[in-house]
């Protein structure tokens, strides 16, 4: 062979960054409601009063972020244009893997000016870079609508979130106001926070629920219509994208994978149109790329924990109770090099939460006045999927 890359065309795409996670949508489709009542929760701001807090709940995929962000770029452009309106700064950040300590840091050198030395990584505590926040806050005065996304992977929130809503009432704060919107997908995170917290946090609830088929039709053949040449998918692949993510998660981000997948599959095998059958078998790719990313999101004990139950089940040994789990796990730790957790506590913490999750499965048994009640644990999923993606992010954290 002369060229291996000769005579390929680009015949598919227009533009597949359409499809893709960071692509920020320009109209945000099927979340009327939502929008209304956060464009009320957020009129404060333009009116020079203390912006209210408010918490964003609900499942992955269903448009938290997206349209967070659409509804601070659209403030943000109003408040521009109305000269009597206080400057506003929207700070938003990710709080996956993260402490309070960074979270105040990320905050503090996006607002210095580059001629200001860096916030450091170490050295200082939680307590000095709150101060410093402040006195950073304080200088520039205005409204600084802090955006906690994924705030339920925050360590240690409890005393941020104390903290933060009430900054300009303990006199911490003069010239600056603060709101803080906290996003999440996790519902248990509601009942781990301080009752003081959940009091100021979740001033204002807005919850996002999964999407419908007919939902996420619209939204699919608005994106697609950019994302593709024309006549480059039929109107069934996009109906059928839309019926199996609704019918298993509701997510948008599922059925833009899907998509997606199913254009890489046609273009892979010279195909022009995108049909059903593409999507039919883009859906075991997706479906093993969700599952990796899901276990991506737990902590790596809760990941060696969810491993060694899958060994006992790839043996044939489940359901298992957590005692027995955990002599799996600490020769799974071992096995990656791994100081195991030492307490049956916390290895059974970190069950519950595996089965909150989806992970696992359990059920209740009681062997009577000798034994007492205990539960027993299974796997909810393929092992295999669990061994290859535990196998594929090892990989990828390899220097
Ligand atoms: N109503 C919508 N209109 C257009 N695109 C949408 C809409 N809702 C979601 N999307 C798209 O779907 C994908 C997932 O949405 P988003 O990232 O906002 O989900 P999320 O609720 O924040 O999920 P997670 O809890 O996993 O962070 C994004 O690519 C987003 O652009
Ligand atoms: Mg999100």
């Amino acid at each position: 062979m002369n060229d291996p890359f000769e005579g390929m065309t680009n015949q598919l795409f227009e533009d597949k960054h359409v499809l893709e996670e960071d692509y920020a949508p320009e109209t945000i489709l099927e979340r009327e409601d939502e929008i209304n009542a956060y464009r009320n929760a957020l009129k404060d701001v333009l009116f020079g009063r203390n912006p209210s807090n408010i918490f964003i709940y609900g499942k992955t995929g269903v448009g938290k972020t997206a349209v967070t962000r659409y509804m601070m770029k659209a403030l943000q452009k109003q408040v521009d244009s109305r000269d009597e309106t206080d400057d506003l700064y929207v700070l938003f950040h990710n709080c996956n893997n993260d402490s309070a300590y960074g979270t105040l840091r990320a905050f503090i050198n996006t607002l210095r000016d580059d001629s200001e030395p860096n916030f450091p990584k170490k050295g200082l505590s939680t307590g000095d870079a709150l101060e410093a926040f402040y006195t950073t806050l304080d200088e520039r005065g205005g409204t600084f609508l802090l955006v906690l996304d994924e705030i339920d992977h925050l360590a240690k929130v409890n005393s941020l979130l104390y903290e933060l809503p009430r900054a300009r009432s303990n006199g911490n704060l003069t010239h600056a106001r603060i709101g803080v919107i906290g996003i999440s997908n996790n519902y248990r995170f509601r009942d781990s926070l301080s009752p003081k917290v959940k009091g100021t946090l979740m001033e204002k609830e807005l919850s996002f629920s999964p999407y419908d088929a007919n939902e996420l039709r619209t939204i699919l053949m608005h994106r697609a219509e950019k994302a593709f040449v024309d006549d480059a998918y039929t109107q069934s692949a996009i109906s059928l994208c839309a019926a199996k993510a609704a019918q298993d998660t509701g997510s948008a981000r599922q059925a833009l994978d899907l998509l997606s997948t199913g254009g890489d599959l046609a273009e892979d095998r010279n195909d022009e149109v995108v049909t059903d059958d593409h999507i039919h078998s883009a859906e075991t790719r997706v479906q093993r790329g969700r599952v990796r990313n899901k276990i991506r999101d737990q902590t790596p004990h809760a990941q060696l924990i969810l491993e060694a139950v899958a060994r006992l089940e790839s043996s044939d040994e489940t359901p298992v109770r957590s005692k027995s789990i955990q002599s799996t796990y600490e020769r799974v730790a071992a096995h990656w090099g791994t100081d195991p957790l030492s307490s049956l506590r916390s290895v059974q913490d970190h069950l519950s939460e595996l089965e909150m999750l989806g992970f696992l499965s359990r059920t209740e048994r009681n062997d009577g006045r000798a034994g007492g009640a205990y539960y027993e644990y299974e796997l909810a999923m393929d092992a295999d999927a669990v061994f290859t993606a535990r196998e594929e992010i090892a990989a990828e954290q390899e220097p």
